[in-house]
């Protein structure tokens, strides 16, 4: 069998750890280092491109949308984000990790079709939750997946964005009839009635892994009621 060759690592801000890249043939790896175990990987990324079809299938007939991706990973959820959007719309980017970006602009750049080449992107270096401060209704949808669910995993300062506090911050930035989308490994009833507590409108879609296989991901989409 091929070996791994580790092709980067990265600081993540807030002593959140060691970020490695990995490449064996065609399939990379993004991983903490130590026991805490794989970010994203190329292999799989059927859920993360259904993050993007349901988080903005609202907006699939509009003429102009704004979307926030956070983060970039390998591009996979930006690549399908692109597809849906129209060519007026515009998709910003939120990315923690500096050298996450370089190596989207280098050979990872090559999973998802080289996505931040697309004149509608803009790249925001730094925490997603930055964008979220204005409190200005600025999104038709939020496709959020920096964790492996909605408790933080990438570093420790994550935990706050699923808090009641950044959860209205978000539903503020949405416009009325927008989409806070969020990724997960996991099922949890106790955060769907978070969403629900935070005034969302929501619904759960388990998704598979690997077209049509392998393990079951869950994708939150939380509507901002119209009027809001
Ligand atoms: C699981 S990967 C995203 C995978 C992505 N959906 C894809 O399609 O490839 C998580 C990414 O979020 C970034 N990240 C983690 N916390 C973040 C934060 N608070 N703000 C912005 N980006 C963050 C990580 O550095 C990593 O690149």
């Amino acid at each position: 069998m091929i070996p791994w060759t580790l092709l980067g690592t990265a600081n993540i801000p807030n002593d959140g750890g060691e970020l490695r890249l990995s490449q064996r043939g065609d399939d990379f790896s993004i991983h903490l280092k130590g026991v805490r175990g794989e970010l994203m990987s190329s292999r799989m990324h059927s859920s993360e491109l259904a993050l993007a079809a349901l988080g903005c299938a609202h907006i699939k007939e509009s003429e102009k949308s704004k979307v926030l991706v956070g983060g970039l990973g390998m591009g996979f959820t930006l690549a399908a984000a692109l597809k849906v959007i129209s060519i007026n719309s515009q998709v910003v980017v939120a990315e923690l990790v500096s050298e996450v970006i370089e190596w989207n602009k280098g050979p990872l750049g090559e999973c998802a079709d080289r996505p931040l080449d697309d004149s509608r992107v803009e790249v925001h270096l730094g925490d997603v939750a930055e964008l979220f401060i204005t409190g200005q209704a600025t999104y038709d949808a939020i496709l959020l997946d920096v964790d492996n669910g909605p408790e933080g995993f990438t570093q420790a300062g994550n935990n706050n964005l699923y808090s009641n506090e950044s959860l209205q911050a978000m539903r503020q930035t949405l416009h009325p009839g927008g989409v806070l989308a969020i990724w997960s490994a996991w099922h949890d009833p106790k955060f769907i009635q978070q969403l629900k507590k935070n005034d969302f409108k929501v619904k759960a879609e388990t998704v598979r892994a690997h077209k049509g296989k392998g393990s079951r991901h869950t994708i939150y989409l939380a509507r901002k009621f119209h009027g809001a």
